[in-house]
């Protein structure tokens, strides 16, 4: 057995060196600040200097930005703790007319994630995605559909904030609250997503790809296998398209099964 004043002196440098390695961090992080490096990636690291595109990738994505506005919710390990950084969010100007955030709902381990484009009437008013009629549809979809429960499956949208008059987002809408959706997929990290509508599939995609070359077809976000297809009330409008929706819904139901074999 070691003599406790041994024991106590390692613990006193292990302390020493803690402290130094915070503050030598410290030094760092401010340097970054005064530099005005603002993004950090997680991974993946820059390969070759002169490699424009590793040094892109470097400094260019939003993960690691350290300083804005979005960065405790970067740092956000639970849904609930990314709820909390959103805040009382006034980040773009759909704070002045929404009644609610509408955040996210549903299993936060879920396989299946839907995303649509943003909230409604009466999901502002509610505070929940999808529960007017367009919600109403796609609960039918999930459960009668499907057979999953609501609950089973996580919904969530581009923007969490009604735009007026249900016009489209603007692009400094999407650039202010994208970055919480990418937020959720990372913490929720399902093995699928299904985008509804032109809106969401464009967006998540980078794309400006009309809709019906999009859907049906298997797309990368960030590493899930993304399934676009038309958003529930573009099929109240066009109830003829529902058997595409279905032919989408089935392809979605193989490829869970055979990940989850
Ligand atoms: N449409 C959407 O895209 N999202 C909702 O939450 C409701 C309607």
């Amino acid at each position: 057995m070691r003599p406790r004043a041994t024991v106590r002196m390692d613990l006193e440098n292990d302390r020493e060196e803690l402290g130094k390695m915070v503050a030598s961090l410290r030094r760092q992080v401010d340097w970054w600040e005064w530099a005005g490096i603002r993004f950090l990636p997680r991974s993946p690291v820059a390969k070759g200097a002169g490699d424009e595109k590793a040094v892109e990738d470097l400094l260019g994505g939003t993960e690691g930005d350290l300083f804005s506005d979005h960065a405790a919710a970067y740092r956000a390990r639970s849904l609930h703790e990314l709820r909390a950084a959103i805040g009382d969010c006034r980040r773009c100007k759909l704070w002045s007319g929404r009644t609610h955030i509408v955040f996210g709902v549903g299993n936060p381990k879920a396989a299946l994630m839907f995303v649509g484009e943003g909230p409604g009437r009466d999901e502002d008013l509610q505070g929940e995605p999808f529960v007017g009629r367009a919600g109403q549809l796609l609960t039918d979809i999930i459960t009668k559909g499907m057979g999953f429960k609501r609950e089973d499956v996580y919904i969530a949208n581009v923007i969490k904030c009604r735009p007026p008059e249900n016009r489209n987002p603007e692009p400094d809408e999407v650039e202010s609250c994208e970055p919480f959706l990418k937020k959720q997929v990372d913490l929720v990290r399902p093995k699928i997503i299904v985008a509804l509508g032109k809106f969401a599939v464009q967006t998540l995609l980078r794309s400006k790809v009309p809709i019906t070359r999009l859907r049906g077809v298997w797309h990368d976000y960030h590493g899930i296998k993304l399934m676009p297809t038309f958003h529930p009330a573009y099929l109240l409008r066009n109830p003829g398209d529902k058997k595409l929706v279905w032919e989408d819904i089935k392809n979605v139901l193989k490829e869970l099964k055979s990940l989850s074999a």
